[in-house]
């Protein structure tokens, strides 16, 4: 434990701690500056420092706003979808709670980390034990992330629920997970449940121009669709595509979005569904062939996005419901 809370301590420019996590145990020394930021993912750099830059989820932002300012906070619970904001939300509360000392006062877990049912004894119950100075902080309570919470075993967990009432009187758990049927009821319950939804594509798209006028990028509107439109709701994706896209060209179009992401052309997709309802067969194959080379695309891609396809024309139910069923076969 001292390894990790070590780690962290030396941190001084308020980056992201993972990100400097992995730099100090590939170098030994952080290795990213303020000058050459040009190499940080944008994922990092435009990670939501304070609870008011979170996008979306007003309420449960607000409301574990509310708990922080109030020195209430319970013990938490986040789970949904990847890239919605679970992680950078527990971090900026942990950043609002501590300011700079931040790192000394909260023990960070992931999956990456042994989290056997030792580590929830011997690290955990260390951490939590030990008498918190906390100068100029506003809460003196800890902080446990147990990032991942769903990849820990049975039975850390089982350890888990004595732990966290044993030590309530000065530490605060926040478990974060994608899966929370993963989560053993007993936890659940020792625990406020907050939902993070895939966030909606007006919520991506703002964010994403924020992140677009920051570093100057020229973005077309049908590639900013685009890219909301791949993402589903998922920042972390957006913003990579994004990144992945401006490195490959100059300009961003949706073109140039499906291009490097590799999915096929929302109108080659139209193209290849005309051929299929209304080619014969043998015209159809060679033509969906001949595009699926000259493309470059994957025949999964295609069976996938013409299913989303479906759905979009009209058509008689019965059709549909027999169309979907077969393309589910063909994709099986
Ligand atoms: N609500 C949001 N507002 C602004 N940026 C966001 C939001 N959600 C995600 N992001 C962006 O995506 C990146 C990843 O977010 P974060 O690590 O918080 O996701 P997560 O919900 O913890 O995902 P996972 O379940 O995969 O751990 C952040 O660095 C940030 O750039
Ligand atoms: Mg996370």
């Amino acid at each position: 434990m001292a390894e990790v809370i070590s780690l962290m301590g030396v941190d001084e420019d308020d980056n992201h701690q993972k990100q400097n996590h992995s730099q100090k145990l590939s170098k030994g020394k952080s290795v990213v500056t303020a000058t050459d930021s040009k190499a940080t993912p944008w994922v990092e750099k435009y990670r939501p420092q304070s609870l008011a830059d979170v996008a979306a989820h007003r309420d449960i932002v607000d409301t574990i706003d509310r708990l922080t300012s109030e020195n209430r906070l319970p013990h938490l619970l986040l789970y949904g979808p990847p890239g919605t904001g679970k992680t950078s939300t527990i971090l900026a509360v942990a950043r609002k709670l501590y300011g700079a000392q931040y790192h000394n006062m909260i023990l960070e877990l992931n999956a990456s980390d042994d989290r056997g049912i030792d580590v929830v004894r011997q690290q955990i119950q260390d951490f939590a034990s030990t008498q918190s100075f906390s100068f100029g902080a506003k809460l003196s309570v800890k902080l446990i992330l147990l990032d991942e919470a769903d990849a820990m075993t049975k039975d850390a967990q089982f350890a888990l629920r004595r732990v966290i009432e044993k030590y309530t009187k000065n530490t605060r758990f926040a478990l974060i997970c994608n899966h929370v049927n993963k989560i053993i009821p007993a936890l659940q319950s020792r625990c406020t449940r907050f939902r993070f939804a895939p966030l909606d594509p007006i919520h991506v798209t703002e964010r994403l121009k924020h992140v677009i006028e920051a570093e100057g990028l020229d973005v077309s509107d049908s590639g900013l669709a685009a890219l909301v439109r791949l993402s589903n709701g998922d920042m972390r994706k957006a913003l990579n595509i994004l990144q992945s896209t401006h490195m490959a060209s100059r300009q961003i179009t949706e073109e140039a979005v499906y291009l490097c992401t590799g999915n096929p052309l929302p109108k080659d997709i139209e193209q290849i569904s005309y051929w299929l309802l209304n080619e014969s067969f043998a015209e159809s194959f060679t033509r969906i062939s001949e595009i699926k080379t000259r493309k470059g695309l994957a025949l999964i891609d295609i069976v996938r996005e013409v299913t989303m396809f479906v759905f979009k024309i009209k058509m008689p139910s019965d059709v549909r419901v027999q169309l979907i069923n077969d393309l589910a076969d063909i994709e099986v």
